[in-house]
C-alpha cells in the first residue's frame, strides 16, 4: 500500500487552531473537574490533534507505514522515562504552545523564533524508514519541511561547519529529569555536519500521519535524519546553533565507544554489544518480524557521496 493523500488538504478543511486549543483546554478542564483522567493529563487521543495541510514528496518510500498505535505507543524519550511506554504515558503534560526556538551562533539573523514563524503553512509528507540503534525499525509518515530551508532563511555564515540542536529542560513537566536516577545529562543535545543538515532528506517534523506531532514523538518540532540511527533525531527542539566545532552529542557522551557522532545506519559495523546486520520490524508480528538492515538505512544512493573516502568503521 502506498500511503499518500490524493491531493493536498485545503486549509478550509483544517480545524482553526483556536478551536482546537479550546477543545484541548475543555478536555483538560473536564477531566480535572471529574477528578479522574481517562487519558494522561493533556494527552489527546488519535484524531484529536490538529490536522495539517500536507503535500506528497518524491522522497517518500512506498513501504507500508507502521500503525499509528505503534508509532505513538512505542517510543524513546528519556525525559519522560526509559520504558518504551513511558513517553505515551507521561508526555501529555508537556506544554508545547507557546514554543520558541533560539537560533544562534554563526547565522546572519540570530533570534528567538516563534514556532509559527518557522513552520510553513503547508508541510510535506515524508514517509521514511526509521531505524533505531537498538535494532528495531518502523516506517513513519512524517510531516515537516527541509531543515535547509530554515537555515537558508536565517543565513548560514561562511565558516560554519556544524549544526547543534538542544531539547528543552523542564523538570516540572518531564519526570525523567527529576529525582535521583538521571539516565542522561540534560539537555539532550545532538549535532550534524553542515552538509548533512543541508541534505534534502533532513527534515524538521511538526507532525505525523497528517496531524500535529504527539508529545511522545517530540512535539512541537523534532529533527528527522532517516539514514542515521534514531537517536540523532532529537525531539522537542528549543535551540539550533551554527558552529565551526563538532558539537558534543548526548549518547556519545553517555557511551563514547558505543555511539559515535556520525551514527550512520551501517549493517557492517556492529554495536559493541549486538549485531546491526538485522532489524526487528515493529508491528510485523512475532513470526518473520526481522529483515536485513540496509546501508544508510536504504538511503545509500542519496547520501553515500557525503561520506566518500571516509572510514565508516572509524567514524561510527
Ligand atoms: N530526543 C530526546 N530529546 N530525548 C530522547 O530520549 N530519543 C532518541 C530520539 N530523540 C530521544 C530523542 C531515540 S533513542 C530514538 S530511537 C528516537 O528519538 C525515537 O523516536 P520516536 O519515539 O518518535 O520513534
Amino acid at each position: 500500500m502506498v500511503y499518500r493523500p490524493a491531493r493536498p488538504i485545503r486549509s478550509s478543511e483544517i480545524t482553526p487552531k483556536h478551536l482546537w486549543l479550546d477543545r484541548r483546554s475543555l478536555m483538560a478542564g473536564a477531566a480535572a473537574a471529574a477528578g479522574a483522567t481517562l487519558l494522561p493529563a493533556g494527552a489527546m487521543a488519535a484524531g484529536e490533534r490538529a490536522k495539517l495541510s500536507t503535500t506528497p514528496s518524491k522522497y517518500s518510500t512506498d513501504l507500508k507505514p507502521t500503525s499509528l498505535e505503534s508509532v505513538t505507543g512505542y517510543n524513546n524519550y528519556y525525559e519522560f522515562g526509559t520504558g518504551k511506554e513511558d513517553p505515551a504515558q507521561n508526555a501529555g503534560t508537556l506544554t508545547t504552545s507557546p514554543w520558541t526556538v533560539k537560533i544562534d551562533g554563526m547565522v546572519d539573523k540570530p533570534g528567538d523564533y516563534a514556532l509559527e514563524d518557522i513552520v510553513p503553512a503547508t508541510v510535506e509528507e515524508r514517509i521514511y524508514r526509521f531505524r533505531c540503534v537498538e535494532a528495531w525499525s518502523m516506517v513513519i509518515p512524517w510531516n515537516g519541511f527541509e531543515l535547509s530551508s530554515l537555515l537558508n532563511k536565517v543565513g548560514v555564515q561562511s565558516g560554519a561547519k556544524f549544526v547543534a540542536f538542544e531539547t528543552l529542560v523542564r523538570p516540572e513537566e518531564m519526570p525523567g529529569q527529576r529525582g535521583f536516577f538521571q539516565p542522561l545529562n540534560w539537555p539532550y543535545v545532538e549535532g550534524l555536519r553542515l552538509d548533512e543538515a543541508m541534505h534534502p532528506l533532513t527534515i524538521l517534523a511538526n507532525g505525523l500521519y497528517g496531524e500535529e506531532l504527539p508529545n511522545q514523538n517530540g512535539a512541537p518540532l523534532r529533527l528527522v535524519v532517516p539514514w542515521k540511527y534514531g537517536f540523532k533525531s532529537i525531539k522537542s527542539i528549543v535551540r539550533i546553533s551554527l558552529t565551526d566545532k563538532q558539537p558534543a552529542t548526548t549518547w556519545n557522551m553517555a557511551g563514547p565507544r558505543e555511539y559515535g557522532f556520525y551514527s550512520n545506519v551501517n549493517p557492517k559495523v556492529d554495536h559493541p554489544r549486538w549485531s546491526q546486520a538485522e532489524e526487528r520490524v515493529i508491528g510485523a508480528g512475532l513470526l518473520g518480524g526481522t529483515q536485513p538492515t540496509l546501508m544508510f538505512n536504504g538511503y545509500e544512493e542519496e547520501v553515500a557521496s557525503l561520506y566518500a573516502g571516509m572510514d565508516l568503521k572509524a567514524n561510527y
